[in-house]
């Protein structure tokens, strides 16, 4: 059977984001049971139709890296109980039609959904609505297993490493249901 290909969108830019490290995580949950990659996305400039065409580069590449891979694995943080505005903007982007022949790239694709915050709730909020937008898009989203990480600062230590003393064996079985959701046919 081939590795299957993930890729991994996460929805914070800041340095020491827990949701990059939660990412990395998730790559070491996996280890030579998939492929992993991020997509980088902080050069994707804000959506206006003045632009669309030509494609801007960042665009084509993130549009390439979707297609060539089998499922997307999104860790995002929820702001003020939402997704951040960047991940919209770039899920704007990816909504549109490649070109006349060729329908947009998160059609059909498997999306699996994590997110570490502060606060109580874990990004629940943000989640639910991040399905909603997906399913709009006719993506594949695993609803079960979602990962919440919730009061994530309590997982890391004095320097903002995050530890996962309490969350890893959720990250396994999701990183475990998200194979076989991949593998589903
Ligand atoms: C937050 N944060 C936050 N936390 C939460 O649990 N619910 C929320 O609605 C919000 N809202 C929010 C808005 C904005 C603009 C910011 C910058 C932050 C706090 C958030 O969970 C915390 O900063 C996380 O550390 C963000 O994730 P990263 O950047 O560490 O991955």
């Amino acid at each position: 059977m081939n590795k299957k290909k993930i890729v991994a969108i996460v929805g914070s830019f800041r340095r020491d984001s827990f949701n990059r490290q939660l990412a990395q995580k998730a790559q070491e949950v996996l280890g030579d049971r998939a492929e992993f990659e991020f997509i980088e996305y902080a050069d994707v400039p804000n959506m206006s139709q003045d632009i669309e065409f030509p494609t801007p580069e960042s665009v084509r590449r993130i549009r390439e890296q979707i297609k060539a891979a089998d499922g997307i694995w999104i860790f995002s943080p929820e702001y003020n109980h939402s997704y951040p505005g960047h991940l919209k903007n770039l899920i704007d982007w990816l909504s549109r039609p490649v070109s006349k022949e060729e329908r947009q790239v998160l059609s059909r694709k498997p999306i699996a959904i994590s997110g570490a915050s502060n606060g109580l709730g874990g990004t629940v909020t943000g989640q639910d609505l991040l399905v909603m937008l997906l399913s709009m898009l006719n993506a594949d989203v695993m609803n079960f297993p979602r990962l919440r990480v919730p009061n994530a600062q309590d997982q890391a230590d004095e320097n903002g490493v995050l530890h996962l003393k309490d969350s890893l064996p959720y990250l396994e079985k999701q990183a475990t249901a998200f194979l076989k959701y991949l593998d589903r046919g």
